[in-house]
């Protein structure tokens, strides 16, 4: 793009660079403050930057009340429909304004307030929303734990964010089968060390959970109870929400939202990313338990007062591949955003897209997908079968908002196969050499972003800001290392091509190898393991797993692979998707002693590997592939 021809989208990402303040300051001008803030960026403290330091607001105010206040009450908020249970019910803001205040009620009455944690172990069900809004509405900090967590996972994010109250279902419901969700609720809150105050359990009619006296309350009858609290302002620097990311440790990292910056640049995205005006149908079809779904199933749609749709169910077999296309034309959607595997699904299942033909989908204009690289053939597929352009873009948990896409409502620029188009404003994207050096344009590199990282990013960790400066900000020293690898293109266009550490997307789900093998080695014939991610076809990577069982095991292999993969799906859960694991003589290693894990992958997914000039011994390469061989590596598809 050169000066002469300057795009909008060049220019107002130009200007997001060259006066950071000034562009984030006129984006604040569209949120409610109880109190004005009196610096846009304190920056007098790096690598920790604040914005909107001074400020006062209240989140849920902004997401809910605001729009009732400004008379649009009646308007739907949020549209709950459930593909599993085949429930529908609406929320107009008024309606939803109550409720939350309701449940605000009810938390505030059980001892909760500004500053205490709440955790949220609950499905795709409006109540989910409704307790994350209340806990903003007191100024309380939700963390949502994703329901295909076990609950060993659930009792770590408990004792490290220490809740005083918990908020659950009896269970939630996945195709063919009902997963009850008070029971690993019991198991974690006696595997934790710190113990919650009280529960609320929220009794589904699928599931009547059995209750612990003086601990666990029913939500209906807390709600019938309650008077409704009051919005309670808090620090736009004070934590909105934890929301708890695979690292690469067993540990997850806790990543913590403030209000102000979050609001802000929530807000600002529905109409400059997502091209959405006011009064407009967003569906993420992701969970709340994800960052997708908290962003962009609860807080950005409601700020800028478009109706969300909140999904129970998946794209494929609830009933069948035409459940997103119901979806789109009975509730008008305008904009789609989803992971590219669920269209992978669909594809697989409706290739000549005869599903789609059923439907009357003229009100959407948009397809957004993220959570993994958007592959050329869902691309195609879904621009073919949709008619409407398809954005790849690419973000994280830690940014809480994308970071590269082609930003619909500044200017749409032509899109590019295998691509998130190009930085969004406010990001000052970089790629990196392997000496922190940055790459000529085309090279691949480790993504990079200068710092400050703008308003709605991370601005630490909970409880672990050693790590934060660790994982993120020590390897390229006033930078933000994305631990991804890509490319930005001689135009600017963004690749972002793999993973830099042991993080694998399964599904679009970000999983941590390091955590599933911290589990194989707890299994007692183990004697040294590895998992790498190998290529899926519908999910994109599936976890593989290797062991080498200890000297004098003669007990059956398949006997000791089905067990770890059971302890996997009992420790980390089902998410994990963890189903297989292949028993090896020894595992390929530098002299160092490092694991070869990129190879081992190679060779599994059936691409050109070279020979590390640093092996150990090269003969176990051989062995590994005779032993992925008999199960069937590589893949042919
Ligand atoms: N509670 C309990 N268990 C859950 C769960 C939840 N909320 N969500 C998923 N699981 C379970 C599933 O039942 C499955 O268990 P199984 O091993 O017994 O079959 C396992 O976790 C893996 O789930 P999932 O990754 O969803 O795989 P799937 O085979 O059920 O479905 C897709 C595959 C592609 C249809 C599905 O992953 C999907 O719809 N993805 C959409 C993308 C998405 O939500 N991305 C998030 C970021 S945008
Ligand atoms: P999560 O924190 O769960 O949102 O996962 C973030 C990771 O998912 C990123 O670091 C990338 O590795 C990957 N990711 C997300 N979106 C994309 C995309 N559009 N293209 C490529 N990778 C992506």
């Amino acid at each position: 793009m050169s000066n002469n021809t300057e795009t909008s989208y060049a220019r107002i990402y130009k200007q997001s660079l060259s006066d950071p303040e000034a562009f984030w300051k006129k984006a604040a001008e569209n949120i409610e403050w109880v109190q004005p803030f009196d610096q846009v960026l304190d920056d007098s403290d790096p690598p920790h930057f604040r914005w909107f330091v001074g400020g006062e607001l209240n989140t849920c105010f902004n997401a809910v009340d605001v729009h009732v206040q400004n008379g649009l009450g009646d308007q739907l908020a949020l549209v709950y429909d459930s593909a599993v249970t085949g429930n529908k019910k609406t929320f107009s803001f008024f309606e939803l304004r109550d409720e939350v205040a309701h449940f605000a009620g009810v938390l505030a009455a059980r001892g909760i307030s500004k500053g205490d944690r709440v955790i949220i172990y609950m499905p795709m069900v409006p109540e989910a929303v409704v307790a994350m809004l209340a806990c903003a509405r007191l100024g309380a900090v939700h963390s949502v734990v994703f329901g295909g967590f076990a609950a060993n996972e659930l009792a770590v994010r408990i004792d490290d964010a220490t809740p005083r109250a918990i908020v659950c279902a009896s269970c939630g419901i996945e195709p063919g089968r009902v997963v009850e969700y008070k029971p690993l609720l019991d198991e974690a809150i006696d595997l934790a060390t710190q113990k919650p105050e009280c529960c609320i359990v929220l009794q589904r009619p699928a599931v009547v959970a059995a209750m612990v006296d003086g601990r666990d309350f029913d939500w209906h009858a807390e709600m019938a109870l309650a008077s409704p609290h009051d919005c309670v302002p808090v620090k736009a620097t004070d934590p909105l929400y934890i929301l708890y990311t695979s690292g690469t440790t067993g540990q997850p990292k806790g990543v913590v939202r403030d209000n102000g910056g979050h609001a802000v640049a929530l807000k600002w995205t529905m109409e400059n990313i997502y091209g959405v005006k006011p009064g407009e149908i967003f569906w993420a079809a992701s969970d709340v338990g994800w960052v997708v779904g908290h962003s962009y199933i609860v807080y950005a749609p409601l700020f800028a007062g478009n109706t969300s749709i909140l999904y129970e169910g998946k794209p494929v077999g609830t009933p069948d591949p035409g459940a997103f296309w119901r979806v789109i034309s009975e509730h008008n959607v305008s904009v789609l955003f989803t992971a590219p595997t669920a269209f992978r699904a669909i594809k697989k299942e409706d290739p000549a897209g005869e599903h789609i033909s059923r439907y009357d989908l003229s009100s959407l204009k948009y397809l957004f997908l993220a959570g993994e690289r958007t592959d050329p053939d869902t691309l195609h597929w879904a621009e073919n079968y949709l008619g409407v352009p398809v954005i790849d873009h690419w973000w994280q948990t830690e940014t809480g908002w994308s970071i590269a896409a082609n930003c619909m409502g500044i200017e749409a620029m032509p899109v590019r196969e295998g691509s998130s188009s190009l930085p969004v404003p406010g990001w000052d994207l970089r790629v990196m050499s392997e000496e922190g050096e940055e790459v000529a344009p085309g090279e691949i590199g480790t993504l990079a972003l200068k710092l400050p990282l703008p308003p709605g990013s991370f601005p630490t960790l909970w409880n672990a800001k050693e790590r934060f400066i660790q994982s993120y900000l020590e390897r390229f020293p006033g930078f933000y290392n994305t631990s991804d690898a890509g490319i930005i293109d001689a135009d600017g266009y963004v690749y972002v091509m793999s993973r830099t550490d042991d993080i694998i997307n399964v599904a679009g789900h970000r999983l941590s190898t390091g955590a599933m093998e911290e589990v194989l080695s707890d299994h007692p014939d183990v004697a040294e393991c590895a998992v790498t991610g190998v290529a899926d076809v519908l999910k994109g990577q599936i976890p593989l797993g290797f062991l080498v069982l200890n000297a004098g095991c003669t007990r059956s292999t398949v006997e000791i692979s089905d067990e770890v993969v059971a302890l996997v799906r009992k420790r980390i859960g089902p998410v994990a998707a963890f189903k297989q694991a292949l028993v090896v003589k020894r595992l390929p290693k530098t002299r160092s002693g490092k694991v070869l894990r990129g190879t081992m992958r190679a060779i599994a997914d059936g691409k050109e590997w070279k020979m590390p000039a640093t092996i150990d011994d090269p003969e176990i390469l051989t062995e590994i592939t005779e032993a992925l061989l008999t199960i069937g590596y590589p893949r042919s598809e």
